[in-house]
């Protein structure tokens, strides 16, 4: 209750992959700045422990259990946490993953369960959202991309091509809700330690906990940034290898080979 006895309500963010890795640092920082949180992923045990972690901490959130790339169960999970939290004010598309394969064994299933996760379940849940952001004309759209998707790597074709889509994707729609009064907010992150990274066996440079990257992102949303790479060693290293002629950067990653769940 403020000195003129009116209440302000807190604002509330969604977060999808919320279970574990930047998901769930990012809810803990976020329900520590003074935002209500609404936890999504499919793990509910997790979220459940989240949830109790959170509250036990002095702060307000909520959660559903639900897959992002099933439109039906996102859209009821928002909804449900709109009715426990109040509107939402954010949505943070977190929730992603990718299987390195070698595109000669031609791993399709793969590629199109990554494609999947990663581009139909943002469009899922910024769908589950964004009516009632327009109606209201105020709302903040987010998605965790990354900087695997500024070129693409060897074996991560997939993961790469999605996350260029969802950061191209979210472009066009920032240019689309100006005029509605919805931020728009693509996220770049490069290594962090996270179970997504844990098997990786490469060297990952400028690798930062998911606690650091929390922190950024969390800034980088409250100042309604419309872009946020890091950390800035690999925003500089991915800014020049975007500039790179193809036969450079062929010679560059021509001999990698990934071997862990993603490459970043
Ligand atoms: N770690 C990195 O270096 C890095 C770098 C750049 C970008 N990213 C991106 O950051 C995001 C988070 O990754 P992370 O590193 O934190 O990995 P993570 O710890 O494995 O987290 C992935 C989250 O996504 C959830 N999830 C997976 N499939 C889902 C589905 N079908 N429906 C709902 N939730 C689902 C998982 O929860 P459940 O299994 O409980 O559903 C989990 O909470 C991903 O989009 C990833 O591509 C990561």
């Amino acid at each position: 209750m403020g000195v003129t006895g009116i209440s302000v309500p807190m604002p509330v963010a969604l977060i999808t992959g919320a279970s574990t890795g930047i998901g769930n640092a990012l809810a803990k920082e976020l329900a520590r700045r003074g935002w209500a949180v609404g936890l999504v992923a499919r793990r509910a045990e997790l979220l459940a422990g989240l949830c109790d972690e959170i509250r036990g901490a002095g702060g307000k959130a909520a959660f559903a259990a639900a897959d992002v790339t099933d439109r039906a169960a996102i859209r009821a999970a928002a909804e449900r946490l709109a009715v426990e939290l109040g509107p939402i004010d954010l949505m943070v598309a977190n929730a992603g993953s990718g299987d390195p394969g070698n595109a000669s064994t031609v791993p399709v299933d793969a590629w199109m369960g990554t494609l999947r996760l990663n581009i139909d379940g943002v469009i899922y849940s910024v769908a589950a959202v964004l009516p009632e952001m327009v109606a209201r004309r105020a709302g903040h759209l987010a998605v965790v991309s990354s900087v695997a998707g500024f070129r693409g790597l060897p074996g991560m074709a997939a993961y790469s091509a999605s996350k260029a889509c969802v950061t191209t994707f979210f472009e066009s729609l920032r240019l689309d809700l100006k005029g509605v009064g919805v931020a728009v907010t693509a996220i770049h992150p490069g290594f962090i330690a996270t179970p997504l990274t844990a098997r990786n066996k490469n060297p990952m440079p400028f690798l930062i906990s998911a606690e650091r990257a929390a922190t950024i992102i969390a800034d980088g949303l409250e100042a309604r940034r419309s872009d946020v790479t890091f950390p800035w060693q690999m925003k500089l290293l991915m800014a020049f290898a975007r500039r790179l002629p193809n036969w450079l950067w062929d010679k560059a990653l021509g001999r990698a080979r990934p071997s862990g769940p993603t490459a970043s």
